[in-house]
């Protein structure tokens, strides 16, 4: 079979390999649609040191069953299913309160085992999930992000009527901008610094959109709430700029949620006195516990996630590393790039 496989830092290549051999628990899959992640760069660029290279990358796929483990009953030969690529080890304490994505033992296909870079790709019966009919599989590579992104929305509170900002309009925050339409809230306000993006933003449900860096962000989002600022702020960026804007543009008693991942040694001059005063909670949203993936799959296959616009990138295995590349150094916008096979 063919597969993608980072050698080592910055050197990738498309080889053919022997087609994964499964043990009694696991399914091979014959990989359909598999986006590339801002992670996948980080694996590329050798900063993430838990995916010891050689790797096969990968970890937002879908495909067809193709063999399945002998001790697996409730799997067959032709299913359509879509990954969830975290692994747990259901014995640690975190396993044992419901807290699966602190798993003291986590793996991951497509970091610490061969992921859906490839033709096929034997998956752990645990993270193998049957997706509807109805669902196609460029929506259903979409599986991981968006079930991510329905734990920040759960994190963040967010109820009927909210005024929601998002930072970030990638495709994580073009995902929000329709999940939490989906969810109720009254308006989505959406900021970036790319005009093209936001423009997709628009098209997806959001009222308003915002570039930071000609609007006066503060002014219009206190304006279309009354002055009184948005119920919910999702940090979809990760940058300093949007988490320090995000103080000025929660409402008394609102939720800033920390979803885009910022600089490690990032800190912030946060008034401690307004997280008193102001009764500001302030809240991490880490990856995708189990209880949000069966969810992600059920909303999307109802068809109210749009995600074609999101692939701006359609590619073959042979592209990977160009998209890669174009992530790595911005040289053009990619918004999601997706391998087809
Ligand atoms: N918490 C989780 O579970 C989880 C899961 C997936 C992704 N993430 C993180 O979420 C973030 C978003 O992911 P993505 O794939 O959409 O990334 P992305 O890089 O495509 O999107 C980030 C967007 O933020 C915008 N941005 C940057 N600086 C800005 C500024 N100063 N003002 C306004 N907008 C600005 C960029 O233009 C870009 O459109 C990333 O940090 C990613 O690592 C977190
Ligand atoms: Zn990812
Ligand atoms: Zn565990």
């Amino acid at each position: 079979m063919k597969a993608a496989i980072i050698k080592e830092k910055r050197v990738l290549k498309v080889e053919n390999v022997d087609k994964p051999k499964i043990t009694d628990n696991e399914v091979l899959v014959k990989v359909k649609a598999s986006g590339v992640c801002g992670t996948d760069v980080h694996v590329y660029e050798g900063e993430i040191p838990i995916a010891k290279l050689p790797v096969i990358p990968g970890h937002e796929f879908c495909g067809v069953v193709e063999e399945v483990g002998k001790a697996i009953k409730d799997i067959k030969i032709g299913d359509r299913i879509a990954v969830e690529p975290n692994l747990f080890c259901g014995q640690c304490h975190f396993c044992r309160t419901g807290k699966k994505h602190f798993c003291e033992n986590w793996a991951a296909v497509g970091l610490t085992r061969s992921g859906g870079f490839a033709e096929y790709c034997a998956v752990p019966r645990q993270a193998v999930y049957k997706i509807e009919d109805s669902l196609s599989f460029n929506d259903a590579a979409f599986f991981e992000p968006t079930a991510c992104v329905l734990h920040g929305i759960e994190r963040s509170h967010a109820k009927l009527g909210d005024t929601v900002v998002v930072m970030g309009a990638g495709s994580i925050g073009l995902i929000y901008t329709q999940a939490l339409k989906a969810v109720g809230v009254k308006s989505v306000i959406i900021c970036d610094i790319d005009d093209n993006k936001l423009k997709i933003a628009k098209s997806l449900g959001a009222e308003k959109t915002l570039n930071s860096k000609k609007d006066d962000v503060v002014k219009i989002v206190k304006e279309m709430t009354y002055g009184l600022g948005a119920e919910v702020v999702i940090d979809a960026a990760g940058a300093e700029q949007t988490l320090n804007l995000a103080f000025s543009l929660v409402q008394n008693c609102g939720s800033i949620v920390v979803f885009g991942v910022p600089p490690e040694n990032l800190k912030l001059p946060v008034k401690m006195y307004d997280i008193y005063r102001r009764e500001v909670s302030v809240i991490g949203s880490f990856t995708n516990p189990p209880p949000t993936n069966e969810q992600a799959l059920k909303l999307m296959a109802t068809g109210r996630i749009k995600y074609d616009q999101l692939v701006t990138h359609p590619v073959s295995l042979d592209q990977v590393e160009s998209a890669i590349l174009k992530m790595r150094d911005h040289t053009e916008t990619v918004i999601k790039a997706q391998i087809r096979f």
